[in-house]
Formats: C-alpha cells, structure tokens, sequence
C-alpha cells in the first residue's frame, strides 16, 4: 500500500510516497481501506517544523480519513469487516490503509458519502466543541468568524446558523466575499477592513457574544476587543506563523511574541473569558466522539452540510497543500485514495 511522508521540514516539495506492507489489527483494532484523507492546516504547520505535537521525521501527517473496514483484531463486537466508517487516526492518515483502535472509529450511514465523512471530523468537531460545548451558542448571538471560508470557518457558519444565532461576521481574503456572504455572514476583508469596528457597529457598540480566533499574535488582541461584556474567545490555531509555503522563523517569532500575555485580573472587570482549544491534545475522547453524533444529526436534518472544496488524486498532495497555502480554498480540501 501506499503512504505519504514527511521527509524533513520543508516546502511541500520535501513530501514522499512511500510502498510498504501494513500489518494485521491487533486486539480492539481495525484496518480500514481509505477513501478519503481530510487536508488540515495543522498538517502544513507540521511539514514545517511548526506544530509542536506531531512525531519526529519522518512521519505521516493525517488526523482523519474515511473508508471500509477490511479486517478486524480480536475482542471487537460492534464493528464488522465491510462497514463504512470515519476513522480519527492522529497521524498517519495520509495512506492507502490505517490501522487504528475501534474507540476511534464511527460507523457512517450510508447517506454519508466518504467526501462528507472526512471533511466533518476535524473541522465541525473543533467548531462544534468551540461554539457549543464551552460557549453555550444560543439563538440570537452575534459570533465573529475568522478564516471563515476555510474548512473550519465554513463549519462554524453552519453551525452558528443551526443554532439560530443572529449575526454572523467572517473575515477571509477579498476574492471570498461573495462565497461567505453567501454562507450568511457579514464579510470583513481581511487585510483592509476592521473587524473590531465592524464587530461593535453591527451590535450596536456592545461587541460580539463569541469570537473564535486561529490567527494568534496581535490578532487575538482585536478578536478579544470585538467581544462584549460577558464574551467568549477561543484561541485555536497559529496561522500568522505560516505565511508562505516554506518556513519563517521570523513570522512564528513574531506570532509568539505578539500574542498577548492576558491577566486575570483585568479579565475580571469586563467578564470575557479566553478558552484555549487543542482538539489534538483532548484526553477525553468521549467528547469528542459525542461531537461527532451530535453532529451526524445535524447532518440528517440537513442543518449542516460539509462544503467541499476540491478532491485531489493522493500522489498530487503536494498540489493540495500549495493550494491552502495559497489561500484558494473555499471549504475542505480532501486527499482521493479509494481504490482504482
Ligand atoms: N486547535 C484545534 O484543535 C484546531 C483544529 C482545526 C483547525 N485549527 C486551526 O484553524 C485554522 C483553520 O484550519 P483549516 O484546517 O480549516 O484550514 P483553512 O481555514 O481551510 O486554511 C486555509 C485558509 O486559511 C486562510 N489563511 C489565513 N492565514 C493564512 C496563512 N498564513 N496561510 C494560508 N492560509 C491562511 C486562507 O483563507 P483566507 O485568507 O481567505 O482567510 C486559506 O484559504 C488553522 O489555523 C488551524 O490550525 C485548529
């Protein structure tokens, strides 16, 4: 079988795809034949040596795939040889075949196509836990989105629409206006408008209730201004330390001393609160997995539907990857592995 691999930190020119054998699943395992591997920022952080918690090099990149499980180790009743599935793999996702523990494993319906299982995990999972789970969304909120034409900025939109809030303001490049607004979101240029002005404007001066923020360094400060008394911000993601294909010390020097250092204290008097999100690094993976459920019904009552921005034969994921770096995405960007 086939797999892609991180040789080295580098551009996307220092990915490879390799030919080995996988084993058999041991006990409480499966092995699934993939069909689709969803493409994550993370995964272009991680080819530069920017992430922090992926494994040493070379490694395979791959939070999330979808597919058919083809055999099954022992001590398992609930999953059967045959069955579609999403599997949450960690890393290593980016392969013809995974083997991965049944705890992290969901069956699909059959409603689901592979395209639509693998672009929700990571991205309605994350959205999903940010928005509902520690926000506590309610009808009528006003919710600040940023890379909001991205994998999880289109998640959020649909979200925050199924749960009824009332404004929605996503930021993303100027070519993308006409594609967020069409999610129902107010849009912000990213590079020429003000969101925090634009934020207080539409809310009659008060602020935003929730603002989710995967930029970082000075960013996050804006992104806190925008809330109102009694706010929420969440801080997922580093964006600002990518900016080009290859690595920048510079920029993730930048990002990290930019980033404000927030005081409790002073927290205190305008009732915002900060949550940090790292969906990698939950212990937990009950939560998670009843994300997922939730949002499998939410997918049946056509309340969200994972927005697809392109599908990519594997051995061009170098492509894939130039493409998010190039900030051309609308919606979720997927590797093809199924059989030819
Ligand atoms: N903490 C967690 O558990 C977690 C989970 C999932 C994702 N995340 C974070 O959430 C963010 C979105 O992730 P995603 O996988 O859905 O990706 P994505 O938003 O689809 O990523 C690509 C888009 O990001 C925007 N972008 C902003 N700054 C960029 C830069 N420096 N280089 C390239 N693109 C940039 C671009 O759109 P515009 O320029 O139009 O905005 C681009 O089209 C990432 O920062 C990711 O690390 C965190």
């Amino acid at each position: 079988m086939k797999r892609i691999i991180y040789t080295k930190i580098g551009g996307p020119d220092s990915i490879e795809i390799i030919d080995e054998e996988l084993g058999r699943p041991e006990e409480n395992q499966v092995k699934v034949r993939v069909y689709r591997a969803g493409i994550n920022f993370a995964d272009l952080m991680m080819r530069q040596g920017l992430y922090g918690s992926n494994p040493n090099f070379p490694f395979t990149p791959g939070y999330e795939v979808s597919g058919i499980i083809t055999q099954i180790g022992e001590n398992i009743e609930d999953l059967t040889v045959g069955e579609r599935v999403i599997a949450m793999t960690g890393f290593g996702g980016y392969a013809e075949e995974v083997i991965v523990d049944s705890s992290r494993v969901i069956k699909i319906p059959d409603s689901m196509s592979f395209d639509q299982a693998a672009a929700m995990p990571v991205t309605y999972g994350t959205a999903y836990h940010m928005l509902v789970y520690l926000g506590g969304i309610k009808q009528g909120d006003s919710i600040l989105i940023h890379h909001a034409a991205g994998g999880v900025g289109t998640a959020a939109a649909q979200i925050c629409r199924s749960f009824g809030a009332k404004l929605i303001i996503g930021t993303a490049s100027k070519a993308k206006k006409e594609f967020v607004e069409s999610l129902g979101m107010h849009f912000v240029d990213r590079e020429e408008g003000d969101f925090v002005r634009v934020c207080k404007k539409l809310t009659d001066g008060k602020g935003v209730h929730q603002a989710i923020d995967p930029v970082a360094g000075k960013h996050l400060m804006k992104s806190y201004k925008s809330l109102r008394n009694g706010g929420k911000l969440h801080c997922f993601g580093a964006s600002s330390a990518v900016p080009r294909e290859k690595r920048s010390i510079i920029a993730a020097l930048r990002m990290w001393i930019n980033t404000p250092k927030f005081n409790p204290m002073m927290m205190m008097n305008s009732n915002k609160a900060i949550f940090g999100v790292h969906m990698g690094k939950m212990d937990d993976e009950e939560i998670f997995k009843n994300h997922l459920i939730e949002l499998g019904a939410l997918l049946e009552k056509e309340e969200i539907d994972p927005i697809i921005d392109s599908v990519w034969k594997f051995e061009d994921v170098s492509e894939a990857q130039r493409h998010m770096h190039k900030r051309r995405n609308k919606g979720k960007v997927l590797l093809d592995f199924s059989p030819k």
